[in-house]
């Protein structure tokens, strides 16, 4: 919601595929450019397009830490000035 526009849909989506449980999150925001596509994870990493938003850079490297410690993995996919789709993957066991 941070890097969306006023009135900007987030959505969350759940679904199993295969032997996995699938979590969804979808944005209308700024988007990712795709040279910081591959650091969003790093812990304090911030694109340069977003800093007079508030925030630590933590988040993203918190949910990537959970998702590990579960056996899962978190992914984005995002195109510049359309918005990011973040999906956990966890097994379900
Ligand atoms: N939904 C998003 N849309 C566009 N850019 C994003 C999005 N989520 C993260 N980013 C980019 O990735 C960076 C790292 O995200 P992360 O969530 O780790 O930290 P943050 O949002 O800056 O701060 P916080 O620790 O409060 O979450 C952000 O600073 C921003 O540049
Ligand atoms: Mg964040």
């Amino acid at each position: 919601m941070r890097y969306s526009p006023e009135g900007g849909v987030v959505a969350l989506r759940a679904c199993a595929e295969g032997g996995d449980l699938i979590i969804e999150i979808s944005d209308e925001g700024v988007g990712i450019p795709p040279e910081a596509q591959p650091r969003i994870f790093e812990r304090y990493y911030r694109t340069s397009q977003v800093e007079d938003a508030i925030g630590a850079g933590l988040g993203l490297y918190i949910v990537r830490s959970i998702a590990h410690l579960h056996g899962g993995e978190v992914t984005c996919d995002s195109t510049l000035g359309e918005g990011s789709t973040f999906k956990v993957r966890l097994a379900k066991r």
